[in-house]
């Protein structure tokens, strides 16, 4: 393994905070840490990057903030091989590289299926889980169809055009009229995100596993967040999926789409560090 770390710089009230690149299973990784304290893992949806995280990695003072970039997205380079597991691997080793045994990990959407691979394959390593916009159930046929549709779209057009077809239907009304620059950094992400990553993400996402039984075993604190006017993953879903987790608490958060946390951090930061600080 190599590293390049950058030099701590000040971060948001004095809290120390830094970009690594990290070279794990093969692949230069970029992470964005900020803070001390237990470590919360923050693992981003589809096609974005870690960035979808800067308002959580601001504000949850006195805990360690890691928010990586996925293989082939944001700056981690792109790979040979993508699935789930691929995925989960990556975010146990680079929690070996961090030095952290355990973490809570916070996954939206398709980061929620990374958290559901971490629980299956590095159970130890799961502090408590936060699940946002995302769901337990595989792929329908049709879902798989729609899968192999938007790969040939990007062989063809590129990731701008999976930008302009995904941002309707990622945020919710209220953003997309009023929140112009939440719609540039969407858009931003989304377009930069190499091909070869968006359908590397595609074929994971088309492949993975249905995660309902597994959620009536999960046995770690869980919060369930959900967006009042998520196109993807309606609440009604989510509060579906919170009802097979033992113990689970379930949040619905008004005037969000499916990226809830960029769209409402101040309400999505509330409910995290109430669910969080009920840990320490
Ligand atoms: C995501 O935001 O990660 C995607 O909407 C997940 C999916 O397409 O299943």
């Amino acid at each position: 393994m190599w590293n390049v770390y950058s030099r701590w710089r000040d971060g948001v009230k004095g809290e120390r905070s830094r970009r690594l690149i990290l070279g794990l299973r093969g692949i230069s990784t970029a992470v964005d840490i900020q803070g001390d304290g237990p470590a919360i893992l923050f693992v981003h949806g589809f096609p974005m990057d870690r960035t979808l995280w800067h308002h959580q990695m601001a504000a949850m003072r006195g805990w360690r903030r890691i928010a990586p970039d996925l293989r082939g997205m944001g700056l981690t380079e792109v790979a040979d091989r993508y699935s789930m597991a691929e995925y989960a691997d990556d975010m146990a080793s680079l929690m070996d590289a961090l030095g952290a045994s355990q973490a809570i990990v916070c996954g939206l959407s398709m980061g929620g299926y990374v958290a559901f691979e971490i629980l299956r394959r590095h159970r130890k390593r799961v502090r408590a889980l936060i699940l946002s916009n995302t769901r337990a159930g595989a792929d329908s046929v049709e879902g798989r169809a729609n899968r192999d549709a938007m790969i040939d779209t990007v062989r063809v057009d590129g990731p701008a055009a999976v930008a302009e077809t995904l941002i309707p239907k990622l945020l919710g009304p209220s953003s997309l009229e009023a929140m112009p620059k939440v719609v540039g950094h969407l858009r931003t992400m989304i377009s930069n995100t190499p091909a070869a990553g968006v359908i590397g993400a595609l074929e994971a996402m088309r492949d993975r596993s249905d995660s309902t039984e597994l959620c009536k075993k999960i046995d770690v604190p869980t919060l369930v967040i959900a967006g009042a006017n998520d196109q993807i993953v309606s609440p009604a879903e989510a509060g579906e999926m919170a009802d097979l987790i033992p113990g689970a608490q379930f949040a619905i958060i008004p005037e969000a789409g499916h990226l809830a946390p960029l769209e409402q951090p101040i309400a999505c930061n509330r409910v995290i560090g109430e669910f969080v600080e009920s840990l320490r």
